[in-house]
Protein backbone atom coordinates (compact mmCIF):
# COMPACT_ATOMS: atom_id res chain seq x y z
CA UNK A 1 0.00 0.00 0.00
CA UNK A 2 1.19 3.61 -0.94
CA UNK A 3 1.09 6.73 1.38
CA UNK A 4 -2.14 8.31 0.01
CA UNK A 5 -3.89 5.03 1.14
CA UNK A 6 -2.45 4.77 4.30
CA UNK A 7 -3.35 8.16 4.91
CA UNK A 8 -6.96 7.57 3.96
CA UNK A 9 -7.23 4.59 6.25
CA UNK A 10 -5.88 6.96 8.98
CA UNK A 11 -8.23 9.51 8.11
CA UNK A 12 -11.41 7.47 7.52
CA UNK A 13 -10.66 5.29 10.91
CA UNK A 14 -9.53 7.94 13.37
CA UNK A 15 -5.79 7.09 13.10
CA UNK A 16 -4.45 10.37 13.06
CA UNK A 17 -5.96 13.63 11.22
CA UNK A 18 -4.75 17.18 10.90
CA UNK A 19 -4.61 19.69 14.13
CA UNK A 20 -7.67 22.03 13.95
CA UNK A 21 -8.41 21.39 10.58
CA UNK A 22 -11.61 23.58 10.74
CA UNK A 23 -9.30 26.41 10.90
CA UNK A 24 -7.11 27.52 7.67
CA UNK A 25 -4.70 29.42 9.24
CA UNK A 26 -3.27 26.50 11.68
CA UNK A 27 0.22 25.97 10.51
CA UNK A 28 1.76 22.90 9.06
CA UNK A 29 3.32 19.81 10.99
CA UNK A 30 0.53 19.57 14.02
CA UNK A 31 -1.13 16.62 14.06
CA UNK A 32 -4.03 14.42 16.60
CA UNK A 33 -4.41 11.32 17.38
CA UNK A 34 -8.21 9.39 17.18
CA UNK A 35 -9.45 7.08 19.26
CA UNK A 36 -7.72 4.27 17.55
CA UNK A 37 -4.36 5.88 17.19
CA UNK A 38 -4.64 6.95 20.52
CA UNK A 39 -5.43 3.05 22.04
CA UNK A 40 -2.55 1.91 19.20
CA UNK A 41 0.00 4.48 20.48
CA UNK A 42 -1.10 3.38 24.08
CA UNK A 43 -0.03 -0.39 23.37
CA UNK A 44 3.21 0.45 21.43
CA UNK A 45 4.37 2.62 24.80
CA UNK A 46 3.81 -0.37 26.67
CA UNK A 47 5.24 -2.63 24.80
CA UNK A 48 8.68 -0.45 25.10
CA UNK A 49 7.72 0.02 28.71
CA UNK A 50 7.84 -4.26 29.03
CA UNK A 51 10.65 -4.80 26.25
CA UNK A 52 12.95 -2.23 27.37
CA UNK A 53 12.04 -0.01 30.72
CA UNK A 54 10.98 -3.12 32.56
CA UNK A 55 13.33 -5.63 31.45
CA UNK A 56 16.22 -3.77 31.90
CA UNK A 57 15.15 -2.26 35.43
CA UNK A 58 15.52 1.45 34.01
CA UNK A 59 14.01 4.40 36.04
CA UNK A 60 11.02 6.25 33.68
CA UNK A 61 10.49 9.92 34.74
CA UNK A 62 8.56 12.59 33.23
CA UNK A 63 9.68 15.60 33.06
CA UNK A 64 8.71 19.61 32.16
CA UNK A 65 7.91 20.34 28.29
CA UNK A 66 9.26 24.05 28.66
CA UNK A 67 12.96 24.58 29.82
CA UNK A 68 15.19 26.97 30.89
CA UNK A 69 17.08 29.23 28.68
CA UNK A 70 20.16 27.73 30.80
CA UNK A 71 19.34 23.76 29.65
CA UNK A 72 19.97 24.99 26.01
CA UNK A 73 22.71 27.16 26.68
CA UNK A 74 24.53 24.33 28.01
CA UNK A 75 23.14 21.25 25.92
CA UNK A 76 23.76 22.95 22.96
CA UNK A 77 21.26 23.46 21.52
CA UNK A 78 20.84 27.38 21.08
CA UNK A 79 24.07 27.48 19.48
CA UNK A 80 24.24 25.07 17.28
CA UNK A 81 20.56 23.14 17.22
CA UNK A 82 20.26 24.83 13.64
CA UNK A 83 19.32 23.34 9.90
CA UNK A 84 20.61 24.68 6.52
CA UNK A 85 18.42 26.82 4.63
CA UNK A 86 17.67 28.67 1.41
CA UNK A 87 15.08 31.07 0.55
CA UNK A 88 13.75 31.73 -3.03
CA UNK A 89 15.14 35.37 -4.15
CA UNK A 90 11.57 36.03 -5.84
CA UNK A 91 9.06 34.10 -4.05
CA UNK A 92 10.54 34.26 -0.69
CA UNK A 93 9.58 30.29 -0.17
CA UNK A 94 12.17 28.65 2.20
CA UNK A 95 13.64 25.22 1.55
CA UNK A 96 15.98 22.52 3.96
CA UNK A 97 19.01 22.84 1.79
CA UNK A 98 20.14 19.05 2.37
CA UNK A 99 16.68 17.28 1.71
CA UNK A 100 15.98 20.23 -1.43
CA UNK A 101 19.24 18.99 -2.72
CA UNK A 102 19.19 15.49 -2.10
CA UNK A 103 15.22 15.37 -3.63
CA UNK A 104 15.80 17.08 -6.96
CA UNK A 105 19.68 15.88 -7.81
CA UNK A 106 19.77 12.58 -5.60
CA UNK A 107 23.40 14.46 -4.17
CA UNK A 108 24.13 13.67 -0.49
CA UNK A 109 25.34 17.02 1.18
CA UNK A 110 25.55 16.23 5.02
CA UNK A 111 22.78 18.74 7.13
CA UNK A 112 25.92 19.92 9.05
CA UNK A 113 28.20 20.69 6.33
CA UNK A 114 29.68 23.80 5.46
CA UNK A 115 27.15 26.63 4.32
CA UNK A 116 29.65 26.93 1.69
CA UNK A 117 28.97 23.51 0.71
CA UNK A 118 25.31 24.15 -0.40
CA UNK A 119 25.81 26.75 -2.28
CA UNK A 120 28.28 24.85 -4.32
CA UNK A 121 25.58 22.05 -5.04
CA UNK A 122 23.14 24.37 -5.73
CA UNK A 123 24.90 26.12 -8.11
CA UNK A 124 26.20 23.28 -9.88
CA UNK A 125 23.32 21.37 -9.98
CA UNK A 126 21.42 24.64 -11.21
CA UNK A 127 19.03 24.14 -8.49
CA UNK A 128 16.29 26.42 -8.13
CA UNK A 129 12.93 27.34 -6.18
CA UNK A 130 10.57 23.84 -6.86
CA UNK A 131 7.82 26.99 -6.76
CA UNK A 132 8.36 29.72 -8.72
CA UNK A 133 11.74 28.66 -10.74
CA UNK A 134 13.45 31.76 -9.15
CA UNK A 135 16.86 31.83 -7.79
CA UNK A 136 17.87 30.65 -4.53
CA UNK A 137 19.92 32.74 -2.07
CA UNK A 138 22.76 31.75 0.19
CA UNK A 139 22.65 28.80 2.87
CA UNK A 140 21.97 29.99 6.15
CA UNK A 141 21.30 28.49 9.65
CA UNK A 142 18.09 28.68 11.35
CA UNK A 143 17.36 27.31 14.93
CA UNK A 144 14.48 24.99 15.41
CA UNK A 145 13.57 25.55 18.89
CA UNK A 146 10.56 27.13 19.66
CA UNK A 147 11.38 30.13 22.33
CA UNK A 148 8.25 30.96 24.55
CA UNK A 149 7.65 33.84 27.37
CA UNK A 150 7.51 33.07 30.59
CA UNK A 151 5.05 35.29 32.83
CA UNK A 152 4.35 39.10 32.42
CA UNK A 153 7.93 39.64 31.67
CA UNK A 154 8.48 37.29 29.41
CA UNK A 155 11.18 35.33 30.89
CA UNK A 156 12.59 33.81 27.85
CA UNK A 157 12.42 29.47 27.72
CA UNK A 158 12.16 26.88 25.53
CA UNK A 159 10.13 24.29 24.07
CA UNK A 160 12.24 21.22 24.35
CA UNK A 161 13.53 19.60 21.01
CA UNK A 162 14.50 16.64 22.56
CA UNK A 163 13.46 14.95 25.75
CA UNK A 164 16.04 13.84 27.00
CA UNK A 165 17.42 16.72 28.68
CA UNK A 166 15.16 16.20 31.57
CA UNK A 167 16.73 13.48 32.33
CA UNK A 168 20.39 14.83 32.02
CA UNK A 169 19.37 17.53 33.97
CA UNK A 170 17.76 15.47 37.05
CA UNK A 171 20.00 12.47 37.04
CA UNK A 172 21.69 13.59 40.04
CA UNK A 173 18.14 13.72 42.13
CA UNK A 174 17.38 10.13 40.08
CA UNK A 175 20.58 8.57 40.55
CA UNK A 176 20.13 9.16 44.57
CA UNK A 177 16.80 9.11 45.55
CA UNK A 178 16.27 5.63 43.20
CA UNK A 179 19.80 4.06 44.96
CA UNK A 180 21.07 3.99 41.23
CA UNK A 181 23.98 1.48 40.23
CA UNK A 182 25.99 2.28 36.40
CA UNK A 183 25.26 1.16 34.30
CA UNK A 184 21.44 2.47 34.39
CA UNK A 185 18.94 3.34 31.96
CA UNK A 186 16.60 6.52 33.02
CA UNK A 187 13.76 6.70 30.69
CA UNK A 188 11.63 8.82 29.49
CA UNK A 189 8.10 9.56 26.95
CA UNK A 190 6.67 12.55 26.31
CA UNK A 191 6.50 15.50 23.40
CA UNK A 192 9.49 17.41 21.67
CA UNK A 193 9.06 20.41 19.42
CA UNK A 194 10.67 21.60 16.48
CA UNK A 195 10.37 24.16 13.81
CA UNK A 196 11.00 22.05 11.61
CA UNK A 197 11.02 24.01 7.98
CA UNK A 198 9.42 21.40 5.45
CA UNK A 199 7.02 19.99 7.84
CA UNK A 200 5.38 16.85 5.91
CA UNK A 201 4.27 13.57 5.34
CA UNK A 202 1.68 13.22 8.26
CA UNK A 203 3.77 11.83 11.04
CA UNK A 204 6.86 11.62 9.72
CA UNK A 205 8.36 15.29 10.28
CA UNK A 206 5.93 17.30 12.69
CA UNK A 207 6.91 20.01 14.60
CA UNK A 208 5.54 18.50 18.15
CA UNK A 209 5.83 14.84 17.91
CA UNK A 210 6.41 12.49 20.94
CA UNK A 211 9.61 10.51 21.71
CA UNK A 212 10.41 7.61 23.64
CA UNK A 213 14.04 8.40 24.94
CA UNK A 214 16.69 5.94 27.01
CA UNK A 215 19.64 7.60 27.94
CA UNK A 216 22.13 4.62 29.50
CA UNK A 217 24.39 6.13 32.22
CA UNK A 218 27.36 4.08 32.24
CA UNK A 219 31.08 4.16 33.04
CA UNK A 220 33.45 4.61 30.19
CA UNK A 221 36.02 2.41 32.07
CA UNK A 222 33.09 -0.61 31.93
CA UNK A 223 31.59 -0.58 28.26
CA UNK A 224 32.77 -4.35 27.55
CA UNK A 225 31.43 -5.77 31.21
CA UNK A 226 27.88 -6.09 30.30
CA UNK A 227 26.16 -8.90 31.82
CA UNK A 228 23.42 -9.55 30.40
CA UNK A 229 25.43 -9.40 26.85
CA UNK A 230 24.60 -13.26 26.66
CA UNK A 231 20.91 -12.32 26.09
CA UNK A 232 21.46 -10.96 22.74
CA UNK A 233 24.68 -11.83 21.22
CA UNK A 234 23.29 -14.16 18.40
CA UNK A 235 20.58 -11.31 17.83
CA UNK A 236 21.18 -10.37 14.31
CA UNK A 237 21.43 -6.45 13.30
CA UNK A 238 21.92 -5.42 9.98
CA UNK A 239 24.60 -2.60 9.72
CA UNK A 240 25.89 -0.29 7.01
CA UNK A 241 29.37 1.25 8.12
CA UNK A 242 29.85 4.83 6.77
CA UNK A 243 30.45 4.68 2.97
CA UNK A 244 29.06 1.58 2.42
CA UNK A 245 25.36 1.33 0.26
CA UNK A 246 24.43 -2.39 1.48
CA UNK A 247 24.47 -3.64 5.15
CA UNK A 248 25.89 -6.57 6.47
CA UNK A 249 24.10 -9.23 8.51
CA UNK A 250 25.92 -9.53 11.48
CA UNK A 251 25.43 -11.48 15.22
CA UNK A 252 25.77 -8.27 18.04
CA UNK A 253 29.08 -10.82 19.07
CA UNK A 254 30.16 -11.02 15.64
CA UNK A 255 29.46 -6.66 15.67
CA UNK A 256 31.55 -6.29 18.74
CA UNK A 257 34.24 -8.71 18.07
CA UNK A 258 34.79 -6.90 14.25
CA UNK A 259 34.88 -3.37 15.44
CA UNK A 260 31.91 -2.92 13.54
CA UNK A 261 29.95 -1.41 16.61
CA UNK A 262 32.23 -0.10 18.90
CA UNK A 263 31.71 -1.91 22.40
CA UNK A 264 29.33 -4.50 23.93
CA UNK A 265 27.19 -1.46 25.69
CA UNK A 266 26.14 -0.16 22.39
CA UNK A 267 25.41 -3.89 20.58
CA UNK A 268 23.40 -4.99 23.34
CA UNK A 269 20.98 -2.00 23.28
CA UNK A 270 21.16 -2.59 19.23
CA UNK A 271 20.32 -6.20 19.66
CA UNK A 272 17.55 -4.89 22.32
CA UNK A 273 15.94 -2.16 20.31
CA UNK A 274 15.53 -5.00 16.92
CA UNK A 275 13.93 -7.79 19.59
CA UNK A 276 11.77 -5.15 20.37
CA UNK A 277 10.85 -4.33 16.83
CA UNK A 278 10.21 -7.88 15.42
CA UNK A 279 7.54 -7.89 18.49
CA UNK A 280 6.28 -4.54 17.20
CA UNK A 281 5.03 -6.36 14.06
CA UNK A 282 8.10 -4.37 12.07
CA UNK A 283 9.62 -6.18 9.59
CA UNK A 284 12.70 -6.22 11.24
CA UNK A 285 14.49 -7.51 8.06
CA UNK A 286 13.71 -4.65 6.14
CA UNK A 287 16.02 -2.63 8.72
CA UNK A 288 19.19 -1.66 9.37
CA UNK A 289 21.65 0.44 11.99
CA UNK A 290 23.33 2.99 9.67
CA UNK A 291 26.42 4.57 11.02
CA UNK A 292 26.76 8.37 10.63
CA UNK A 293 29.91 9.85 9.27
CA UNK A 294 31.74 12.73 10.99
CA UNK A 295 29.23 15.35 9.17
CA UNK A 296 26.00 13.62 9.72
CA UNK A 297 26.51 13.32 13.29
CA UNK A 298 24.33 15.16 16.08
CA UNK A 299 26.81 17.85 17.67
CA UNK A 300 26.34 15.59 21.00
CA UNK A 301 27.20 12.84 19.80
CA UNK A 302 30.83 10.42 19.26
CA UNK A 303 29.18 7.90 17.64
CA UNK A 304 25.98 7.56 15.95
CA UNK A 305 24.09 4.66 14.82
CA UNK A 306 20.67 5.57 12.59
CA UNK A 307 17.92 2.63 12.90
CA UNK A 308 16.22 3.30 9.18
CA UNK A 309 13.09 0.62 7.99
CA UNK A 310 12.34 0.47 4.77
CA UNK A 311 8.71 1.76 4.03
CA UNK A 312 6.57 2.77 0.98
CA UNK A 313 8.23 6.28 1.26
CA UNK A 314 11.65 4.98 1.06
CA UNK A 315 14.15 4.56 4.36
CA UNK A 316 13.10 5.88 7.37
CA UNK A 317 14.86 6.65 10.34
CA UNK A 318 13.11 5.52 13.74
CA UNK A 319 15.51 6.07 16.65
CA UNK A 320 18.83 7.66 16.32
CA UNK A 321 21.40 5.58 18.39
CA UNK A 322 23.78 8.09 19.78
CA UNK A 323 26.88 7.55 22.11
CA UNK A 324 27.03 11.16 23.66
CA UNK A 325 30.23 10.53 25.86
CA UNK A 326 30.17 12.86 28.91
CA UNK A 327 28.97 15.84 26.50
CA UNK A 328 25.86 16.38 28.29
CA UNK A 329 26.58 15.92 31.99
CA UNK A 330 29.93 18.30 31.53
CA UNK A 331 28.30 20.85 29.98
CA UNK A 332 25.26 21.14 32.75
CA UNK A 333 28.04 20.52 35.65
CA UNK A 334 29.71 23.36 34.34
CA UNK A 335 27.04 25.89 33.32
CA UNK A 336 24.98 25.05 36.68
CA UNK A 337 27.86 23.64 39.14
CA UNK A 338 25.85 21.03 40.26
CA UNK A 339 28.24 17.59 40.53
CA UNK A 340 27.13 14.64 38.30
CA UNK A 341 29.85 12.72 39.58
CA UNK A 342 28.61 9.50 41.04
CA UNK A 343 30.43 6.19 42.77
CA UNK A 344 30.85 3.34 40.69
CA UNK A 345 31.88 0.71 43.22
CA UNK A 346 34.84 2.71 44.82
CA UNK A 347 35.34 4.50 42.01
CA UNK A 348 34.31 8.36 41.31
CA UNK A 349 33.05 8.75 37.91
CA UNK A 350 31.32 11.21 35.27
CA UNK A 351 29.10 8.77 33.81
CA UNK A 352 28.97 8.41 29.93
CA UNK A 353 25.71 8.01 27.96
CA UNK A 354 24.55 5.83 25.14
CA UNK A 355 20.89 6.55 24.02
CA UNK A 356 18.17 5.39 22.23
CA UNK A 357 16.29 8.16 20.93
CA UNK A 358 12.61 6.80 19.39
CA UNK A 359 10.43 8.78 16.98
CA UNK A 360 6.82 7.25 18.49
CA UNK A 361 4.89 8.85 15.66
CA UNK A 362 7.00 7.91 12.61
CA UNK A 363 6.85 4.35 14.61
CA UNK A 364 2.75 4.40 14.47
CA UNK A 365 3.37 5.26 10.85
CA UNK A 366 5.77 1.83 10.28
CA UNK A 367 3.65 -0.35 11.84
CA UNK A 368 0.64 0.78 9.91
CA UNK A 369 2.88 0.65 6.85
CA UNK A 370 4.37 -2.80 6.89
CA UNK A 371 0.53 -4.34 8.89
CA UNK A 372 -2.06 -2.75 5.63
CA UNK A 373 -2.84 -5.46 3.77
CA UNK A 374 -4.47 -5.42 0.53
CA UNK A 375 -6.41 -8.73 0.09
CA UNK A 376 -8.16 -8.52 -2.91
CA UNK A 377 -9.72 -11.29 -3.47
CA UNK A 378 -12.02 -11.06 -0.27
CA UNK A 379 -12.18 -7.25 -1.34
CA UNK A 380 -11.06 -5.90 2.01
CA UNK A 381 -7.87 -3.99 3.45
CA UNK A 382 -7.13 -5.44 7.10
CA UNK A 383 -4.49 -4.30 9.51
CA UNK A 384 -2.45 -7.37 10.52
CA UNK A 385 -1.49 -5.77 13.42
CA UNK A 386 -0.36 -8.14 16.15
CA UNK A 387 -3.05 -8.82 18.60
CA UNK A 388 -1.83 -7.42 21.88
CA UNK A 389 -1.24 -4.07 19.43
CA UNK A 390 -3.98 -3.84 18.07
CA UNK A 391 -6.79 -0.36 18.97
CA UNK A 392 -10.27 -3.20 19.51
CA UNK A 393 -9.59 -6.48 20.46
CA UNK A 394 -12.94 -7.36 19.99
CA UNK A 395 -16.04 -6.44 18.21
CA UNK A 396 -19.09 -7.78 19.71
CA UNK A 397 -21.97 -8.02 16.68
CA UNK A 398 -25.76 -8.76 16.95
CA UNK A 399 -26.63 -10.02 13.75
CA UNK A 400 -30.00 -7.93 13.95
CA UNK A 401 -31.03 -5.48 16.63
CA UNK A 402 -34.20 -7.16 16.82
CA UNK A 403 -35.87 -9.86 18.49
CA UNK A 404 -33.88 -9.47 21.45
CA UNK A 405 -29.96 -10.26 19.74
CA UNK A 406 -29.08 -6.87 20.75
CA UNK A 407 -29.94 -6.93 24.20
CA UNK A 408 -27.90 -10.46 24.35
CA UNK A 409 -25.09 -8.64 22.72
CA UNK A 410 -25.38 -5.87 24.95
CA UNK A 411 -24.90 -8.37 28.23
CA UNK A 412 -22.34 -9.88 26.95
CA UNK A 413 -20.60 -6.42 25.90
CA UNK A 414 -20.92 -5.37 29.62
CA UNK A 415 -18.49 -7.29 31.61
CA UNK A 416 -15.67 -7.26 28.91
CA UNK A 417 -15.99 -3.54 28.20
CA UNK A 418 -13.73 -2.35 31.35
CA UNK A 419 -11.62 -5.04 31.01
CA UNK A 420 -10.72 -5.29 27.34
CA UNK A 421 -11.09 -2.60 24.18
CA UNK A 422 -14.09 -3.88 23.23
CA UNK A 423 -16.25 -2.35 20.28
CA UNK A 424 -20.00 -2.79 19.76
CA UNK A 425 -21.70 -2.20 16.64
CA UNK A 426 -24.84 -3.33 15.51
CA UNK A 427 -25.14 -0.41 12.63
CA UNK A 428 -25.29 -1.83 8.93
CA UNK A 429 -24.46 -5.51 7.08
CA UNK A 430 -23.05 -7.35 9.29
CA UNK A 431 -19.81 -7.75 5.98
CA UNK A 432 -19.88 -3.94 6.40
CA UNK A 433 -19.22 -4.58 10.34
CA UNK A 434 -16.42 -7.02 9.72
CA UNK A 435 -14.72 -4.73 6.97
CA UNK A 436 -14.66 -2.05 9.57
CA UNK A 437 -13.20 -4.42 12.82
CA UNK A 438 -10.34 -5.75 9.73
CA UNK A 439 -9.30 -2.22 8.79
CA UNK A 440 -8.71 -1.22 12.36
CA UNK A 441 -6.86 -4.47 12.89
CA UNK A 442 -9.59 -6.16 15.38
CA UNK A 443 -8.18 -9.78 15.73
CA UNK A 444 -11.26 -10.99 16.89
CA UNK A 445 -14.90 -10.46 16.13
CA UNK A 446 -18.07 -12.32 17.78
CA UNK A 447 -21.61 -12.42 16.41
CA UNK A 448 -24.67 -13.34 18.14
CA UNK A 449 -27.14 -14.73 16.27
CA UNK A 450 -30.60 -16.84 16.82
CA UNK A 451 -28.99 -19.44 17.78
CA UNK A 452 -26.81 -17.82 20.59
CA UNK A 453 -30.50 -16.89 22.17
CA UNK A 454 -30.90 -21.20 22.07
CA UNK A 455 -27.61 -22.27 23.55
CA UNK A 456 -25.58 -19.81 24.83
CA UNK A 457 -22.98 -19.91 22.15
CA UNK A 458 -21.87 -17.06 19.83
CA UNK A 459 -19.59 -17.01 16.09
CA UNK A 460 -16.00 -16.40 16.59
CA UNK A 461 -14.25 -14.96 13.77
CA UNK A 462 -10.49 -14.26 13.22
CA UNK A 463 -9.14 -11.32 11.30
CA UNK A 464 -6.51 -12.89 8.75
CA UNK A 465 -7.80 -15.91 7.86
CA UNK A 466 -11.62 -15.00 8.46
CA UNK A 467 -11.69 -18.01 10.11
CA UNK A 468 -14.86 -19.11 12.33
CA UNK A 469 -16.12 -20.89 14.81
CA UNK A 470 -18.71 -21.47 17.34
CA UNK A 471 -18.03 -21.13 21.25
CA UNK A 472 -19.97 -20.91 24.95
CA UNK A 473 -20.36 -17.39 25.84
CA UNK A 474 -18.66 -18.06 29.06
CA UNK A 475 -15.47 -19.19 26.59
CA UNK A 476 -15.05 -15.23 24.92
CA UNK A 477 -12.91 -13.87 27.90
CA UNK A 478 -10.17 -17.44 27.75
CA UNK A 479 -10.52 -16.81 23.77
CA UNK A 480 -9.66 -13.09 24.21
CA UNK A 481 -6.67 -13.72 26.55
CA UNK A 482 -5.01 -16.70 24.63
CA UNK A 483 -4.81 -14.51 21.29
CA UNK A 484 -3.64 -11.32 23.36
CA UNK A 485 -0.79 -13.17 24.66
CA UNK A 486 2.74 -10.72 24.71
CA UNK A 487 5.47 -13.78 22.96
P1 LIG B 1 15.69 13.74 10.49
O1 LIG B 1 17.09 13.58 10.00
O2 LIG B 1 14.68 12.86 9.84
O3 LIG B 1 15.29 15.19 10.60
P2 LIG B 1 16.74 13.75 13.08
O4 LIG B 1 18.07 13.12 12.81
O5 LIG B 1 16.68 15.23 13.22
O6 LIG B 1 15.70 13.26 12.01
P3 LIG B 1 16.79 13.00 15.76
O7 LIG B 1 17.16 14.37 16.18
O8 LIG B 1 17.86 11.99 15.75
O9 LIG B 1 16.11 13.08 14.34
O10 LIG B 1 15.55 12.53 16.65
C1 LIG B 1 15.39 11.24 17.16
C2 LIG B 1 14.13 10.61 16.61
O11 LIG B 1 13.01 11.46 16.83
C3 LIG B 1 14.17 10.38 15.12
O12 LIG B 1 14.79 9.14 14.82
C4 LIG B 1 12.71 10.38 14.74
O13 LIG B 1 12.12 9.11 14.92
C5 LIG B 1 12.10 11.34 15.73
N1 LIG B 1 11.91 12.65 15.09
C6 LIG B 1 12.84 13.62 14.94
N2 LIG B 1 12.32 14.68 14.31
C7 LIG B 1 11.03 14.37 14.05
C8 LIG B 1 9.96 15.08 13.43
N3 LIG B 1 10.11 16.32 12.98
N4 LIG B 1 8.75 14.47 13.33
C9 LIG B 1 8.56 13.22 13.81
N5 LIG B 1 9.54 12.51 14.41
C10 LIG B 1 10.75 13.07 14.54
N1 LIG C 1 17.88 12.90 21.93
C1 LIG C 1 18.32 12.78 20.64
C2 LIG C 1 17.49 13.44 19.64
O1 LIG C 1 16.37 13.84 19.90
O2 LIG C 1 17.94 13.60 18.55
Amino acid sequence: MNYDEIMKLALERGFYFPSCEIYPDMPAGFWEYGPNGVSLKNKYVELWRRELVRRDGMLEIDGSQIMSKSVFEASGHLASFADPIVKCTKCNSIYRADKLIAEVSNVIVPESADLEEFDKVIAERKILCQKCKGALGKAYKFNMMFGVGIGPEATPAYLRPETCQSIFVDFPRVFKVMRGKLPVGIAQIGKSFRNEISPRQSLIRMREFYQAEIEVFCNPAKLNEISNFGEVENVELNIMLDGEFQPKRISCKAAVESGAVPNKLVAYYLGLLVDFYSKTGIDVKKSRFRKLGAKEKAFYASVAFDFEVETSLGWLELVACNYRSDYDLSSHAKLSKANFEVMDNDQKVLPHIFELSMGIDRSIYTMLDHNIIDDKPNERVYLSLKPYLAPVQLGILPLMKKDGLQEKAESIFAPLRTKYDVFFDSAGAIGRRYRRLDEIGAPLAITVDYQTLKDETVTLRKRDKMDQERIKISEIEAHLSKELQYP
